[in-house]
């Protein structure tokens, strides 16, 4: 079975990211922050006034697919309010001790940022509930007839969570984010400037020409353009100049088996499994997760999003359908069918 964890374009962190992109590149203000201006503009206002108001920020939800810089803003909130960050994810809080544990760490105005926030678990978050609400949190201590409860009060500090799938957060959780900002994949003019704001920090020579060429085979996401900004500065070294130019940066992208519009051989499996065994679709998200060997969230949340993002697949009520663009894209005549025509017959399905 192909590993996900393995390709170089998903938008999921890899172990190999934390060096380099994760962590040096990373921009600390927000000024430094290039795209979501509708996240980025809205977060200004509010970091000002609570600044102003010498109060917490409100919690905040961010949603959206990996790689779009969710943590690196979380990052940048803390930083722009002048307090500590603390980073955790859903999956590593296993029982409500854990989280009573982190909270009570905090100091007024503190950021806790919970990364994955759909995958807490029931008990944690129902803990989360009174925390968020009165910066306090009931602990139960004892058992049985001489058990008891008693509340602890926590700093005013404020919640990020982020997560790959805002329909998964239950309502009782998501009522309490006063802030619910959607992460979009990048235009490729932002992913140029992040390559070369990257490449000047790495202190790497880079052409404009590759810049443009990184950005459009980056598929909207930051943390791919600098992923594949390091492979090409290796190539660079191995086998160039002292200069990413376009013949090494194109060397490079075929050498991964990167298509121009940033497809891999796993998207295209994806494609090619919809059009030759299903006749283009519509064909269910289970039977596509069984046939190319990935669970099911993996296909929704790391493969879907950038090639609905192109175009090339669709989201209906009866199922996936791939666009004529894709068969064009692989080079396959598309049946005889009218413009777009899974569009105008089904509606778009929701994301759950
Ligand atoms: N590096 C990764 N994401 C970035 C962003 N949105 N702005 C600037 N640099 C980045």
């Amino acid at each position: 079975m192909k590993d996900y964890k393995d390709r170089i374009m998903t938008g999921e962190r890899l172990d190999s990211d934390e060096a380099f992109a994760e962590t040096s590149l990373r921009p600390k203000r927000l000024d430094a922050y290039i795209g979501q201006k509708n996240v980025t503009d809205n977060l200004r206002v509010f970091i000002d006034a609570a600044r102003m108001r010498d109060e917490p920020l409100d919690h905040v939800l961010f949603y959206g697919p990996p790689g779009l810089g969710k943590t690196t803003l979380a990052g940048i909130i803390a930083n722009e309010l002048g307090v500590e960050l603390r980073i955790t994810s859903g999956p590593a809080i296993e029982r409500a001790g854990d989280l009573a544990a982190l909270l009570t760490n905090l100091n007024d105005r503190d950021v806790l940022f919970i990364d994955e926030i759909h995958r807490l678990n029931r008990s944690v978050e129902e803990v989360l509930y009174s925390a968020m609400e009165d910066y306090a949190i009931d602990i139960i201590i004892g058992k049985g007839p001489s058990a008891r409860s008693i509340r602890i009060d926590l700093g005013k500090f404020t919640l990020i969570g982020a997560t790959t799938r805002a329909g998964s957060l239950s309502a009782p959780l998501r009522d309490r984010f006063g802030v619910i900002s959607k992460f979009e994949m990048y235009r490729a003019d932002e992913l140029k400037r992040i390559i070369g704001r990257s490449a000047e920090l790495l202190r790497v020579a880079i052409d404009e020409r590759s810049q443009t060429e990184l950005a459009l085979r980056s598929r909207g996401t930051p943390r791919v353009a600098n992923r594949l900004l390091k492979r090409v500065r290796d190539f660079c070294q191995v086998r160039g100049s002292g200069r990413i130019d376009i013949e090494i940066t194109r060397h490079t992208l075929d050498s991964l088996g990167i298509d121009e519009k940033g497809l891999e051989g796993l998207d295209r499996d994806i494609l090619r499994l919809i059009i030759e065994r299903f006749d283009g679709g519509p064909v269910g998200i289970d039977t596509i997760a069984a046939a190319i060997g990935e669970e099911r969230v993996t296909i929704e949340d790391v493969y879907e999003p950038y090639l609905m993002q192109v175009g090339y697949l669709h989201r209906t009520q009866k199922g996936r359908v791939v666009s004529r663009d894709a068969y064009a894209h692989l080079g396959l005549k598309a049946p005889d069918l009218p413009e777009n025509p899974q569009i105008s017959i089904f509606e778009e399905e929701s994301s759950q």
